[in-house]
C-alpha cells in the first residue's frame, strides 16, 4: 500500500513514473512540523535504505545528508556521498515494516538516532516536496512497491557482467594493448578495459587525443576481436576552447548553465575553464546525449559518466577573488588565525557552496538556481545519454554508469560507488552499500575493486575480488600515482586468475538472479534481515549477504585473517572453491562457525532446497557455455531452478520468454 502526499508546489523530478493519487496531509507514520518529520523508533527498529552512503546496512546511529558531493576522502564520519537516495524502510520486530520516499532535490538531513538514540528526524531544506509512505508485510514487499513506482532499472549488455580493468589512466594505445596482452597471456578472464580522461584531447568530451591514440578506431576493433570492450569516460564539464565543436555549439544555442547576468557560467575542472551543459534543459540534454554518437560510431558500446555532482574545482569568479585576497597576505605576519584563513581560502575554492548558488538552469521554461536542483544534475546527465541511446541504438543495450545519481536515474544507467580507498574497511563498505542501492533500483553497481586511491596490497585485492565476483559491475580501478593493482601486477597471478575465473563459472546464476530481480522489482543482494526478519542475529548481521535466492556470501575483509566467523540462520551447505575448482562441500547446522578461507579461495553457502548452476569457466562472457551447467545444490530431486538467459542485448526482454526450468 502506497500513500502519496504533496506539500507546497514541488518541482517535478521525474523520479516516479507511476504516481498514485495524492491523499490529504496527515501522514500515517511521521509527525510533521513544517518540513521536519519525526518518528520515535523503538529499540528493535532497524532502518534500511538511503542508497549510497557510509556506515551500516542498518543506518541507525548517524546523520546522512542528501547532497550529491564529490567526496574522494570519505570515511565513517562522512555525511554526503555522490548520490541522493531519499528512500528508507523501518523494520521493527513483531510489527509491519513501513517505508518512506521523499521526492525533492532539496538537501535533506536524515538524523537517524544521531541526535537522540530513539529519534528518527528528517529535516528538509525547502517547503515543497512529495512524500510517499509504504506499508507491506516485509521489507521485500515495500521495496517492490517503491520500485514499481519508479520503473524498471536499466539493463547493461551481458558482456558488462564480465571483469573490467580500469586505471586513471592507460595513456596510450600501446598501454591499452599491453593491459590486454597481460590478461590474455596470463589467462585471467577480462571483458573490458576502461579509458579514463587521458584518451581525450586536452580533456575535451567527444574528442580523441590523436597523439596518444592515433589508431583509436583500429584499437577498438582489435580489442573487440580479443573480446575486450573499451569503455571511455565522459565528464560533465565542457572545455572552453575556440574551434571545439561541442563548446561552440553549446554557446551558440544557449545550452550551458548561466550566471545571474545570463552569461555562460565558468568553472574549473580537468581541462581548466569549462561550462556545464544545462542537463535539465530538455533541448540541451538531447543535444549532449546525441554527442555520444561520436564514440558509438567508432565502435564504442559502453561509457561511464563522471564528475557530475557536478564537481567544481573552482569558479572563475572565486578564483579571481582569491588571487586578489592572497596578495593582501603577502606582507603580513601569518599567525594562527591568518595562516588558517589563508590556507582555507585556497582549500575552499573546491566545491564551494556559494558557487552552487551562483548559476542557473532553464528547467521546463523556468529559470532555476542550481542549488535548488543540485541533486538532479548527475541523474539528468545520465538520462541525456540514456535517452540518446534509445534513439540511436534501439536494438541493443549500451553500457552506462554514472558517479552521481538521484532516484529515477536507475532507468538510464547504473552507478559505481565513487572514489574509495585501498582500505580494508572499504571492502565492508562496498558490501553494505549493495543492498541499500538495490532498494533504490540501482542493481547494476559495484565499487572500485582494490580501492581507488592509496596503495593496494595483493591480499587486499584478492579479498576484495572475492566480494567483487558477486557485484554486477565488477571493475578494478585505481588512481593515478598509486601502486599498480591489475590482476597480473602481483606475485600470485594464478590466484587472481582463479577468483576472476570463478566469476565466469557463476555467470549463469548471477545473470539469472540479476535479470529476475530487475524484471520483478526485487532485490539482487539482500541483507539477512530481509530473509530472516525475526532471527535476532540475522537482523543484526552487517557483513554477510544473500546474493539471489540460493547463495549466501560472507567475505573476509580483515588483513592477515585466516578466515572468519560466519552466521548461518539455518542449515546450509558450505561450498569451497580453490580458484575455479570445488574443493569441499559440507553441510553445516545453523549457528556460528569459524570458517578458514585462504587467499586464493572463495567460500559460499547454499540455502536448503536451493540450486546453484555453474558453467565451465571462460576467459570472456561470450565464451561461457550456458547449455552445459553443473548443478551444485542442497536440495532433493525434483527441486527447480529458474534459469534466465537472453542474447544479452535485447533492450526490453520479457521475463517469461527467457526463463527455463532446471529440475534436479
Ligand atoms: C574521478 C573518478 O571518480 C575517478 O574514477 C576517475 O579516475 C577520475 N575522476 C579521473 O577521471
Amino acid at each position: 500500500m502506497v500513500r502519496r502526499y504533496v506539500f507546497g508546489s514541488p518541482l517535478e523530478t521525474d523520479a516516479v513514473i507511476k504516481k498514485p493519487e495524492a491523499c490529504g496531509s496527515k501522514t500515517q507514520f511521521f509527525e510533521k512540523e513544517g518540513s521536519t518529520l519525526r518518528y520515535m523508533m523503538d529499540e528493535e527498529d532497524i532502518v534500511y535504505g538511503l542508497g549510497e552512503n557510509v556506515r551500516g546496512i542498518n543506518k541507525r546511529g548517524w546523520i546522512y545528508v542528501s547532497n550529491c558531493t564529490d567526496e574522494p576522502h570519505h570515511h565513517e564520519n562522512t555525511s554526503s556521498l555522490y548520490g541522493a537516495h531519499n528512500f528508507l524502510i523501518v523494520a521493527g520486530k513483531g510489527k509491519r515494516p513501513f517505508g518512506l520516499f521523499l521526492d525533492t532535490p532539496d538537501k535533506i538531513a536524515f538524523d537517524i538516532g544521531y541526535t537522540k538514540h530513539s529519534l528518527l528526524e528528517i529535516r528538509i531544506d525547502g517547503m515543497d516536496y512529495e512524500l510517499y509512505e509504504f506499508e507491506g508485510e516485509t521489507p521485500d514487499e515495500i521495496v517492490k512497491e517503491f520500485r514499481e513506482m519508479i520503473g524498471l532499472p536499466f539493463l547493461p549488455p551481458k558482456w558488462a557482467f564480465g571483469f573490467g580493468q580500469c586505471r586513471w589512466s592507460y595513456r596510450t594505445s600501446q598501454e591499452v594493448r599491453e593491459v590486454a596482452r597481460q590478461y590474455r597471456e596470463n589467462h585471467i578472464p577480462i571483458d573490458s578495459i576502461y579509458l579514463d580522461i587521458d584518451y581525450m584531447e586536452r580533456y575535451k568530451d567527444f574528442t580523441i587525443d590523436r597523439e596518444s591514440f592515433p589508431d583509436f578506431e583500429a584499437l577498438v576493433s582489435e580489442m573487440k576481436e580479443q573480446g575486450i570492450h573499451l569503455v571511455p569516460i565522459i565528464d560533465a564539464g565542457v572545455k572552453i576552447e575556440e574551434g571545439y565543436d561541442t563548446y561552440e555549439e553549446g554557446v551558440k544555442n544557449g545550452y550551458f548553465c548561466k550566471d545571474e547576468n545570463g552569461e555562460d557560467f565558468v568553472v574549473g575542472v580537468w581541462p581548466g575553464r569549462c561550462h556545464f551543459p544545462d542537463m535539465l534543459n530538455d533541448e540541451a540534454r538531447r543535444w549532449f546525449g546525441l554527442k555520444y554518437k561520436f564514440l558509438l560510431d567508432k565502435g564504442i558500446d559502453g561509457f561511464w559518466n563522471d564528475m557530475n555532482e557536478p564537481a567544481i574545482f573552482y569558479s572563475e569568479r572565486r578564483l579571481k577573488e582569491t588571487f586578489d585576497k592572497l596578495e593582501e597576505y603577502r606582507d603580513i605576519n601569518l599567525d594562527v588565525k591568518s595562516f588558517f584563513a589563508f590556507k582555507d581560502m585556497v582549500a575552499g575554492l573546491e566545491k564551494n557552496p556559494e558557487d552552487y548558488r551562483s548559476f542557473y538552469h532553464n528547467y521546463r521554461g523556468e529559470r532555476i538556481r542550481h542549488d535548488k536542483v543540485h541533486n538532479l544534475f548527475g541523474y539528468y546527465m545520465t538520462r541525456s545519454a540514456g535517452e540518446a541511446f534509445e534513439e540511436l541504438e534501439p536494438d541493443r543495450r549500451i553500457l552506462m554508469f554514472s558517479r552521481s545519481s538521484y532516484i529515477g536515474m536507475h532507468r538510464y544507467g547504473g552507478i559505481w560507488m565513487g572514489d574509495n580507498k585501498s582500505w580494508w574497511s572499504h571492502i565492508l563498505m562496498n558490501l553494505k552499500m549493495l543492498p541499500s542501492l538495490n532498494m533504490c533500483g540501482f542493481l547494476y553497481t559495484g565499487a572500485d575493486i582494490g580501492g581507488f586511491s592509496c596503495d593496494a596490497t595483493e591480499d587486499l585485492v584478492l579479498r576484495w575480488l572475492s566480494l567483487g565476483i558477486f557485484t554486477p559491475l565488477m571493475r578494478n580501478h585505481s588512481c593515478d600515482g598509486t601502486r599498480r593493482q591489475e590482476a597480473y601486477a602481483f606475485e600470485d597471478t594464478e590466484a587472481f586468475a582463479g577468483i576472476i575465473g570463478l566469476r565466469y563459472r557463476l555467470l549463469p546464476y548471477l545473470y539469472s538472479e540479476f535479470m529476475k530481480a530487475v524484471l520483478k522489482n526485487e532485490m539482487y543482494a539482500r541483507p539477512l534481515g530481509f530473509v530472516w526478519g525475526e532471527d535476532p542475529v540475522a537482523r543484526r548481521t552487517e557483513d554477510q549477504l544473500m546474493i539471489g535466492e540460493s547463495v549466501m556470501i560472507a567475505p573476509v575483509y580483515e588483513q592477515n585473517a585466516a578466515g572468519r566467523t560466519v552466521y548461518l540462520p539455518e542449515e546450509m551447505k558450505l561450498v569451497r572453491f580453490g580458484g575455479t575448482e570445488i574443493t569441499e562441500e559440507r553441510e553445516l547446522p545453523a549457528g556460528h562457525h569459524y570458517i578458514e578461507v585462504a587467499l586464493d579461495e572463495v567460500v559460499i553457502f547454499i540455502r536448503k532446497g536451493r540450486i546453484l548452476p555453474l558453467a565451465q569457466t571462460a576467459e570472456k562472457v561470450d565464451d561461457v557455455d550456458w547449455d552445459t551447467l553443473e548443478l551444485i545444490h542442497f536440495a532433493q530431486p525434483g527441486a527447480v531452478y529458474e534459469l534466465y538467459d537472453d542474447d544479452g542485448a535485447e533492450r526490453h526482454p520479457k521475463l517469461e520468454e527467457h526463463i527455463s526450468e532446471i529440475v534436479l
